[in-house]
């Protein structure tokens, strides 16, 4: 199957989106009464369950981020590591790259999970900390190659010439990295977002969807409130 065929038309689209099924199921349940006082357990627990039952890419989800003007943007990273007991997520990319400009302008972000076999949606939303050149190191150096040498090859969201220009960067990246193994580009970051909120919402098309949040709350026993949200 391609995607280079005929026009499609937006009422054919809109056709088939309408009967294209969405929270199919069979969908597991969530009790909020058995979700614990902190959020970090939860995630932990959904993120092992969408592992264990082979949702696809559980672990890829969407950074949103701010301009200094205001303006956001998103896109779709890979999470590189969790603290469950802050509860805090990681994630890496180029400090030059548009969502290295907005951190660098605008230190919040929200993170965003969908596992549509679950009919399960995680939202974290937080201040975003910048790790030091030892955690960017670590990070940088424990990947495969192809991704070390694209590291190295040119600059993220800086407008590209074409793909010759492409190739020709990408070839001197692979001698780099074969000639200096232990380089780890300039703006190779880390950046940590350390959760302010938490919202967990089940999909349960019969008996209605579920939603609940964690706000923290330096006030509140366990450091967090926990409130139900109207669907
Ligand atoms: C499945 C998937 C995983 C990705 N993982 C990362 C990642 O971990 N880090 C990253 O910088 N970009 C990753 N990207 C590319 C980003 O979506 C994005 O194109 C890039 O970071 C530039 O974004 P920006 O111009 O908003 O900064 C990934 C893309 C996909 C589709």
């Amino acid at each position: 199957m391609t995607d280079d065929q005929a026009p499609v038309t937006a009422d054919a689209l809109r056709e088939r989106m309408r009967s294209a099924p969405v929270l199919a199921g069979p969908l597991p349940s969530f009790d909020p009464a058995t979700a614990g006082p902190e959020p970090g357990p939860l995630f932990a627990r959904w993120l092992a369950y969408a592992l264990d039952d082979g949702v696809p890419e559980p672990h890829v989800m969407t950074l949103s981020t701010a301009d200094a003007g205001g303006r956001p943007s998103a896109r779709v990273l890979m999470l590189r590591g969790v603290d469950l007991d802050r509860p805090a997520f990681d994630f890496a990319s180029d400090a030059a790259s548009r969502k290295g400009r907005d951190l660098a302008d605008r230190p919040r972000a929200a993170l965003t999970w969908y596992w549509p076999r679950h009919g399960r949606q995680i939202r974290v939303n937080g201040p975003v900390e910048t790790l030091d050149r030892a955690a960017a190191r670590r990070d940088f150096l424990g990947r495969r190659e192809a991704s070390r040498v694209a590291g190295f090859t040119g600059v993220m969201s800086a407008p590209l010439e074409g793909r010759t220009a492409y190739e020709e960067a990408r070839r001197r990246a692979a001698g780099h990295v074969a000639a200096h193994p232990d380089d780890v580009p300039e703006g190779h970051t880390v950046y940590r977002l350390v959760a302010d909120d938490a919202e967990f919402w089940q999909a349960a098309p019969a008996q209605g969807h579920v939603r609940l949040r964690y706000t923290r709350d330096p006030a509140a026993p366990g450091g967090w409130t926990r409130t139900l949200l109207w669907p």
